[in-house]
């Protein structure tokens, strides 16, 4: 099964990815995860990424495809994978879709700007796993600690005001595109496109997607 994320910051791609992938036993590929393990190598790209990301500004379109296309090359893609924050941009979406992957469903997470400001001013995130959370929606059981490993959880470089700010800009610019072009793919059977509303429990959201993925799996 290969499944698309799309919605702007905060909306909560990365939380519903960890359910997904988990039910259906498919790797997670999130190219802000992919990018940010880039920064933490300290070389001179990874340098070059940390500026692009603290500024909300988009990596290039054939960085990001270069690097999903490493990824998808991996074993444990064989029987599908979630693309969580790719694509971005009508060039990444074509990229994918010139490969010849064939998609099966894209969800498009939709939540008002207001609310993803408070998400991602309260967002926690485990930097090694990728692990979000919430000090108020989704907190962590022991304060400023992962669930799992128990180790120091940060705040993103980019979930200062300005960059969300820039992040959200950036994501409108190339949205509606994106969007028109994968309800044309839907038109044209070739996938299944869905939004969701994002607002509501994250439980909420993950039993609504796992609905529809068990009522259109076929
Ligand atoms: P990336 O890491 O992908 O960030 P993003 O798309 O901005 O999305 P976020 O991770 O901020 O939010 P999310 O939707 O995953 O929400 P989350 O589940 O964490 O990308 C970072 C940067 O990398 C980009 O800005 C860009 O520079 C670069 N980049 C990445 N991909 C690229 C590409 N393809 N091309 C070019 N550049 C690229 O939830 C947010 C918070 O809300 C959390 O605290 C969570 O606990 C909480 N929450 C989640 N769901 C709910 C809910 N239902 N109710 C209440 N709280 C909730």
């Amino acid at each position: 099964m290969h499944i698309i994320l799309l919605g702007a910051p905060g909306t909560g791609k990365g939380t519903q990815s960890k359910f997904i992938v988990k039910k259906y036993n498919i790797p997670q590929i999130s190219t802000g995860d992919i990018l940010r393990e880039h920064i933490q190598l300290k070389n001179k790209i990874g340098k070059r990424i940390f500026n692009i990301l603290k500024n909300g500004e988009l990596v290039s379109d054939n960085i990001v495809c270069d690097l999903v296309y490493q990824r998808i090359q991996k074993k444990d893609c064989i029987q599908g994978f979630l693309l969580d924050g790719f694509p971005r941009t009508i060039k990444q979406a074509k990229y994918i879709s010139h490969l010849g992957i064939k998609i099966n469903f894209v969800f498009e997470f939709i939540v008002p700007d207001q609310l993803i400001l408070q998400r991602i001013s309260g967002r926690r995130i485990h930097i090694q796993s990728g692990r979000t959370y919430h000090i108020q929606f989704n907190p962590p059981q022991e304060d400023g600690k992962d669930d799992i490993t128990k180790e120091n959880l940060i705040i993103r470089e980019d979930d200062k005001i300005k960059s969300i700010q820039n992040r959200l800009e950036n994501y409108k610019k190339n949205n509606s595109i994106l969007t028109k072009f994968y309800l044309k793919e839907d038109k044209l059977k070739k996938l299944k496109f869905f939004k969701i509303n994002g607002t509501e429990k994250p439980d909420t959201i993950q039993k609504k997607i796992q609905i529809i993925l068990e009522e259109n799996k076929n």
